[in-house]
């Protein structure tokens, strides 16, 4: 018995200081020290023995027990050890390598309009709502006091996506006053950046595709002089303190009166050159008081409640803004062009 357990002992010691891993160790000690190891089997047979045996073989095998859990405790650090250091030579990292630089972007020249002009408003307590881009023509029309044989309804004039042209790509971001108004009781005050289309031939000043910013204010006692301050807010902030700015006639279906608002030309101060094409004036934005029809329609009762509306093309702010030539560079996405707004 007493060869058996030095066997053992040997065989085990040998075993433990080549195992290659913790999980090698493991098996090797339910191998030798597990309730069905060769070292119980030893010890089951102990009752065989004579009294004086006993205790010797017994304080061996105690013994050997030790020695086995030591090598195992041993070995186990050793592995662990080796293992860290393994780590910590792979994933060593050279602090002192140069970085991969990451190319930072900038605005696109219609999105600085737009952040600015949405700023602005909101700085005069205005909220912004969103419209959707494929539109009801009941919104983008009817409702907006659009009525058949307008030309903005014409087959040449809007994507139709329906042949009974009831939807369609909106052609204006007024449908969004409708959607407000039919929810929303006054006081009202948004402002709409979005994308509409147009069947524009593209050219240096047109597109099929381009952004305006709708502005709806409805209240109690909203008078065309709410609609000039506002508008020449806007237009100051965006274009200098010294702004000049001109009030026109004009006609929309959707607003009563209507007018059109230019800005002195800032080349020439209203002489007249080739920027403003001899005129002193550039065209910025279309306005008006919301017509009584339009409002009632919404269920806003007209008798109570007035209001004013506008709509700013943001691509015609961003080519002044930027003296941008040609609008056609906006939507090219050359960097070279987008690198110079950083
Ligand atoms: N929707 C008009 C256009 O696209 C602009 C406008 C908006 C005019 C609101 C008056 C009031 O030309």
């Amino acid at each position: 018995m007493k060869t058996k357990l030095e066997s053992i002992r040997e065989e085990s010691l040998r075993a433990i200081r080549a195992a290659a891993d913790p999980g090698a160790l493991d098996a090797l000690r339910v191998q030798y020290l597990g309730k069905k190891g060769s070292l119980s089997a030893v010890l089951k047979q102990l009752g065989s023995l004579s009294a004086e045996e006993r205790p010797q073989i017994g304080e061996l095998a105690n013994r050997i027990r030790a020695g086995i859990e030591a090598a195992l405790k041993e070995r186990g650090e050793a592995l662990q050890s080796a293992l860290l250091e393994r780590k910590l030579r792979e994933e060593a990292l050279d602090v002192t390598i140069p970085g991969t630089p990451v190319a930072l972007g900038a605005r696109h020249p219609l999105q600085i309009v737009w952040d600015e002009c949405v700023d602005i408003f909101i700085g005069m307590g205005f909220q912004v709502a969103e419209g959707p881009e494929i539109e009801l023509s009941e919104y983008d029309f009817d409702r907006l006091n659009i009525p058949e044989g307008h030309t903005v309804r014409e087959w040449t004039d809007t994507f139709y996506l329906t042949e009974d042209e009831k939807v369609h790509l909106r052609c204006q971001t007024s449908p969004v006053q409708v959607r407000v108004m039919e929810k929303q009781q006054p006081p009202i005050r948004i402002v709409s950046p979005g994308r509409v289309f147009r069947k524009d031939e593209i050219d240096a000043t047109h597109s099929p595709m381009f952004h305006q910013m709708e502005g709806l204010v409805v209240d109690k006692g909203i008078t065309m002089g709410d609609l000039k301050g506002t508008l020449n807010v806007l237009l100051r902030r965006l274009y200098g303190p010294d702004t000049v700015t001109r009030f026109r006639p004009h006609h929309f279906p959707f607003t009563e009166p209507s007018c059109e608002v230019d800005v002195q030309c800032f080349e020439c101060h209203g002489e007249g050159c080739r920027v403003c094409k001899g005129e002193g004036w550039i065209e910025v934005l279309g306005a008006g008081m919301v017509h009584p029809k339009v409002l009632a329609g919404c269920g806003i009762d007209p008798e109570e409640y007035s209001g004013f509306a506008f709509g700013v093309g943001l691509e015609r702010l961003a080519m002044r803004r930027f003296s941008i030539s040609d609008l056609r560079l906006m939507f090219e996405n050359d960097v070279r062009f987008l690198r110079q707004f950083s």
